[in-house]
């Protein structure tokens, strides 16, 4: 038997080996662009990639070599530029960012400061590691996102199944432990796990296609007043909104992706159905597994709640994590996308966003109340 000694020296080479792999993956997803590409603003909802790099960098300083290993900040400067909290994404385009070189210098830098503190103090219960792995992890998706919308992909990716359309699947009534058990990680906003009696419902199989999207589209999805909210009505004729140009290319059997909360209301309503909440959504991919919870490598679900504390919240280990996104009109989205990595996708993650927002690769799959025999 392994003594305590060599079990924690194994897994601090795990941990080690584990975020070297993250990085890995996150310097070739970017490897195709051009450094201009990589060091332009695409959108004002979206960073420069490059900013990414930064950010990435400055938060494994704070939280592995600073916070945990006791070390000062690397670069006081940098930790305050890539704060996510003083800079917003709009403004990010015009600091002064590291460049390309300079970001993936840094990010050298950074590991290799934290591969001192893992020789002298080991990775503790390994959990502020996972969760600085898992951050990059959320980035690189939101990295593919602003690479989707500047048509700038790397070639190699396979995107989104084209699984055609679902049935429909009864779960009966009963209580669900809603959440993340107290072992293991998971985020602040998971926990505490808690009881929630779910009503009997139906549940789709798949998520919503782009064919019938636009089916919807085409019969008046856009233009049919009653099968809005009121304020989504209010965004579609602010922005003038029709379907994203990604529906009409995309294959008609793939999920449809780049709808906002508003659209994917919309279209249920349009089909006499509504978005799961999030304790129904994940009751299904509890209840049946192959159908809801292995919605990973296919689009983010949107669901009916916003997004708030679980009753007995608290806040770990920073608020600006989760707490400061609470009832603020966020909805929860569930499940993953094809650009999620699949450590990230859990059944109790919780994703969030604007009800306008759709460059995320969320799509839609409905629900309707079970009716009574
Ligand atoms: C969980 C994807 C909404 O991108 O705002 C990244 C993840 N938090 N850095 C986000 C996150 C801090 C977060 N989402
Ligand atoms: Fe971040």
């Amino acid at each position: 038997m392994p003594d305590a000694q060599t079990t924690a020296s194994a897994t601090a080479s795990t941990v080690l080996a584990d975020l070297d792999a993250v990085r890995a993956r996150t310097l070739d997803l970017v490897s195709h662009l051009s450094t201009e590409d990589l060091e332009r603003q695409i959108d004002p909802i979206l960073s420069p990639l490059v900013w990414d790099l930064g950010h990435i960098a400055a938060y494994e300083d704070l939280w592995l070599v600073h916070r945990h290993g006791g070390l000062p900040l690397r670069r006081e400067d940098l930790a305050a530029l890539y704060d996510a909290f003083e800079t917003p994404r709009a403004v990010r385009g015009e600091l002064e960012l590291l460049d390309r070189a300079q970001a993936e210098a840094e990010l050298v830098a950074v590991r290799e400061r934290v591969r001192e503190v893992v020789a002298r103090r080991g990775v503790g219960d390994g959990t502020v590691f996972e969760m600085v792995l898992r951050h990059e992890l959320q980035h690189t998706e939101t990295m593919l996102q602003a690479m989707r919308h500047a048509d700038l992909l790397p070639p190699t990716l396979p995107g989104p199944p084209q699984l055609g359309e679902g049935s429909f699947i009864s779960v009966p009534a009963g209580e669900h432990l809603l959440g993340a058990r107290a072992e293991g990680f998971a985020y602040d906003n998971e926990r505490p796990a808690h009881r929630v009696e779910v009503p009997a419902f139906r549940i789709a199989t798949r998520p919503v296609t782009n064919a019938s999207w636009l089916t919807f589209t085409e019969g008046g999805g856009y233009e049919r007043r009653e099968w809005w909210s009121d304020e989504g009505w209010a965004w579609k004729q602010d922005d003038d909104s029709t379907c994203h140009p990604a529906i009409r290319d995309g294959h008609p059997d793939a999920p449809v992706c780049h709808v906002s909360w508003f659209e994917a209301d919309a279209f249920a309503r349009a089909h006499g159905a509504r978005l799961p909440t999030e304790a129904e959504w994940e009751r299904a991919a509890t209840w049946h597994q192959q159908t809801v919870g292995a919605s990973a490598g296919n689009v983010w679900e949107w669901t009916s709640t916003t997004f708030s504390g679980y009753p007995g919240f608290v806040a770990h280990p920073y608020r600006e994590y989760s707490e400061v996104f609470f009832d603020r009109g966020y909805r929860v989205l569930r499940g993953g996308s094809w650009a999620t990595h699949p450590r990230v996708a859990t059944t109790t993650f919780r994703n969030w966003d604007l009800p306008q927002r759709r460059q995320i690769f969320a799509g839609v799959r409905l629900a309707h109340d079970e009716e009574a025999h």
